[in-house]
């Protein structure tokens, strides 16, 4: 595996690998690789001949009170990982390379609507800088296919509509979450929670589980559903942001003829952020 920081450097990878008539598949993270990302990486290695990983922590889809600072970096273990995972390339560029070192206000790219929704609402800004940093990444690797984790539900549909709309020719897949045996979505987040809270944790999934099965069943109420989601995770010492019921395809409040849902919900465990979902087709 070649590991470079220089847009140049990937471009001229990428420029041979075409002369070659590869397929090329992209994967990009910020780093501190889990079990999850590996996931993605297997299920992109599948999709191409050539595959490459990005790290890079984007200061733009961070707020000012969160955690850009403290988002753990572990380059030399992801190094590793990602060459046992059978990555070609990597790329981990530092803020200048992506943002160049004088630009104070850089273009920025916004998909409205489902960005200021669910997640969007708490973390202002967040889905431009996620979706700035992936169109710049998409122009700079040029990749054939790019694989996103459902995990973060409302990132992807963020991505597939940034794809469509700007007109990049790059097949958008997403991968299962991947959770620990107890249920509890894989996350470098994680990190942040204690013992106390970590078992605390999966009691997220189990209220997103509740939901799905209700729904599955038939139910239509989904304003009560998204309550007595929320008000048992309040109970168990949550901080709650959202346990909400949304169509798939765009993360709108579903009208009663829609049957493919998504319930997804983000809560506040110690100074851990969790999210997480669970698709569901109405029974
Ligand atoms: P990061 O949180 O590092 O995640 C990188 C990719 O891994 C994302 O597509 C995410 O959805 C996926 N992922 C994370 N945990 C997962 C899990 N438990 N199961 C399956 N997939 C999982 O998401 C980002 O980085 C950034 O926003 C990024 C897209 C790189 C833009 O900066």
């Amino acid at each position: 595996m070649q590991t470079v920081t220089a847009i140049a450097d990937v471009r001229a990878r990428i420029r041979a690998w075409r002369a070659e008539g590869a397929r090329v598949a992209f994967v990009p993270t910020m780093g501190n690789l889990h079990a999850g990302h590996i996931s993605l990486i297997e299920l992109a290695r599948r999709h191409g001949d050539r595959f490459v990983a990005s790290i890079f922590v984007n200061p733009m889809q961070f707020g000012p009170n969160e955690d850009f600072a403290h988002y753990p970096r572990t380059p030399s273990r992801d190094a590793d990982m990602l060459a046992a995972a059978g990555c070609d390339l990597m790329f981990m560029p530092d803020v200048g390379e992506m943002y160049g070192a004088g630009s104070t206000a850089p273009t920025r790219v916004e998909v409205p609507g489902i960005s200021t929704t669910l997640c969007g609402e708490f973390r202002p800004g967040h889905f431009e800088g996620v979706a700035t940093v992936v169109a710049k990444l998409f122009n700079i690797v040029q990749p054939d296919v790019a694989v996103f984790g459902e995990k973060d539900f409302q990132q992807l549909v963020v991505i597939r509509r940034m794809a469509a709309d700007l007109c990049f020719p790059i097949a958008i897949i997403g991968a299962p979450t991947v959770r620990e045996p107890d249920g509890l979505a894989m996350s470098s987040r994680n990190q942040y929670l204690d013992a106390q809270e970590r078992a605390m944790a999966p009691a997220i999934h189990a209220a997103l589980r509740t939901a799905t099965g209700v729904i599955a069943a038939g139910a239509t109420d989904y304003a009560a559903i998204e309550l007595e989601g929320a008000a048992g995770l309040v109970a168990r010492g949550f901080r709650v942001d959202y346990f909400a019921v949304r169509r798939r395809i765009d993360l709108s409040v579903p009208a009663a003829a829609d049957r493919e849902l998504v319930v997804l919900a983000a809560a506040r465990l110690g100074k851990a952020r969790l999210i997480d979902n669970l698709q569901v087709e109405r029974g």
